[in-house]
């Protein structure tokens, strides 16, 4: 394995927090969230502990796909502010202790780039990837005079940027080589966006799509190339920044120079699966071909945690330590913790695992308190990928009080950048605040112990106890955790728990060699 400077110190304590700016904080009433909106409230994620933020794509953009499609890289979207208010945002972020990662959109710009609206008149640019009239299913016909058509990488008004094909063929001249001069152009920008914001203070990117980069890459040899080559790069020039892949295969993307990957929920049939979305918006299952498997975390006790300990057991082993899992409660794209099978009642077992689970865990606007999935939103910025996934439902506007508009916006109700949940006792952060037995209490304490125990971080054993209901494991040889995200109480053996200190816990009773766990029931405990 090639060898890269070891990550930077901070990241093994990192509990990042994601924020999907149209939704956060709206500091002018337009309806939108902008970046004055997330500062007024750098106070709440500091009392809650989290550490890294990063932000969706904030940059210049038609917003077809809510900003995925970027026309300026070096520029902010208007709507969010000033290049002056993010500089702000991730200045004070820093006085509270919280570093800022952006999204970096590596594989694809948006139709409207200026790269772009130059290569369709001009047949010598490749920047992108073009082929003839009468070209291979999937391509785009030229927008411009131009001919032929172009290769996008995910809708039709992202064209995919040149970075070569992994395998080239004389009959198809569209298969270029990955070192001709627009990939080794592309690859040049790439640096200089990461440059141009790092040196602004920011702390790294979570990187879009990372796989996507080389077309026919079998074993995506020459897309790791380029991170490797980019990690070198890093390596020299900004050390105490990272790079957090959306790949959703940790063995494949740390050893090709990712500092972590996401376990996401559609990676390979075993990928995140412990939180994973088992309906991604609310009114049925995705695709039983994608989701197999049932989620552990179900009301109903139909899943088990095997699944997800065996695919992180086998990733984390490749990984050793040369980089790092993370693990989200949910995002953007998929279906929020309190959805579907998973219900508010286990919200806590949830969390229980995820931070005290060996991985990076990250967690998303509004799931700390418990943030209903909306099933069955309007299509807003490319949120509907098909009839049976509509992302909007999970990027409704953070509820922070009893105020208009759940004190997100001062705007009409009617001008929200989506709808907020309108159930009467949707969950606020102002009425959580106010009652110690809330989940943003429990999220914030459980925070506070991961902090406070290294054990407990990404770096410290585990042993696996029982691999049903309940989950039972024991980390770094000394704390004993037991989740049970099912309705029905559940227990099982384990000599050894005897007189062990309860750090958190909830309908947890540890008697005579018999774990017993009530339904949603779930528990640290500090061993004698
Ligand atoms: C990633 C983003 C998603 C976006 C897509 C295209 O998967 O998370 O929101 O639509 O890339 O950029
Ligand atoms: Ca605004």
């Amino acid at each position: 394995m090639t060898s890269f400077r070891p990550a930077p110190a901070w990241l093994a304590d990192a509990v990042f927090y994601q924020i999907y700016p149209q939704s956060f904080a709206d500091s002018n009433g337009d309806g939108i969230g902008d970046f004055d909106g997330i500062t007024a409230h750098l106070d709440h994620l500091a009392w809650l502990g989290v550490n890294t933020v990063w932000l969706n794509p904030c940059f210049v953009s038609p917003f077809g796909d809510a900003g995925y499609d970027v026309a300026d890289y070096l520029d902010v979207a208007p709507r969010y502010g000033s290049s002056d208010d993010l500089a702000r945002l991730v200045d004070e972020a820093g006085r509270h202790g919280i570093r800022v990662l952006l999204d970096l959109v590596a594989g694809h710009t948006s139709d409207q780039h200026p790269w772009f609206r130059a290569a369709m008149d001009d047949p010598a640019d490749d920047r992108y990837i073009w082929a003839p009239e009468g070209s291979p299913d999937g391509f785009v016909p030229s927008p411009g005079t131009r001919p032929g058509a172009y290769l996008p990488n995910f809708f039709a008004f992202q064209p995919a940027l040149n970075f070569g094909y992994g395998r080239t063929h004389p009959a198809e001249p569209w298969r270029g080589p990955v070192d001709s001069e627009g990939p080794r152009a592309n690859r040049a920008e790439l640096r200089r966006v990461m440059d141009h914001w790092l040196g602004l203070g920011l702390s790294g990117f979570r990187v879009d799509m990372a796989a996507s980069l080389v077309k026919d890459d079998p074993g995506k040899k020459e897309t790791a190339a380029i991170w490797t080559e980019l990690r070198h790069w890093l390596d020299g020039t900004h050390p105490d920044a990272v790079l957090l892949s959306e790949w959703g295969e940790p063995e494949v993307s740390v050893p090709a120079g990712f500092h972590a990957d996401f376990f996401l929920q559609f990676g390979g049939p075993t990928d995140g699966l412990a939180l994973r979305s088992l309906w991604s918006n609310g009114e049925g299952t995705v695709n039983e071909a994608w989701d197999p498997l049932d989620c552990f975390f179900d009301a109903e006790g139909r899943g088990s945690p095997r699944p997800f300990v065996e695919a992180w057991r086998g990733a984390a082993s490749t990984l050793g330590e040369d980089g790092f899992i993370a693990l989200p409660t949910s995002n953007h794209d998929f279906s929020r913790l309190n959805c579907g099978p998973r219900t508010a009642g286990q919200l806590p077992a949830a969390f229980a695992f995820q931070l005290t689970w060996p991985t990076l865990p990250a967690i998303y606007y509004g799931d700390e308190i418990g943030m209903r999935h909306l099933p069955g939103l309007p299509g807003k910025e490319g949120s509907v990928l098909g009839p049976r996934y509509n992302r909007a439902g999970s990027r409704t506007p953070m509820q922070w009080d009893a105020g208009p508009n759940a004190g997100f916006s001062t705007a009409p109700a009617d001008r929200l950048y989506l709808p907020l949940d309108p159930s009467p006792d949707r969950p606020t952060v102002a009425a959580q605040l106010a009652d110690d037995t809330s989940l943003l209490h429990l999220v914030r304490r459980l925070i506070a112990l991961r902090a406070g125990t290294p054990e407990l971080g990404p770096g410290g054993s585990v042993e696996v106890v029982h691999a049903g209901y309940p989950f039972v494991y024991v980390r770094g040889g000394r704390y004993l955790v037991v989740v049970n995200p099912r309705r029905e109480q559940a227990s099982c053996r384990y000599d050894g728990a005897e007189g062990g200190r309860p750090l958190e816990a909830t309908g947890i009773r540890i008697d005579a060699g018999t774990i017993s766990a009530r339904g949603f029931g779930y528990g640290i405990f500090e061993l004698a």
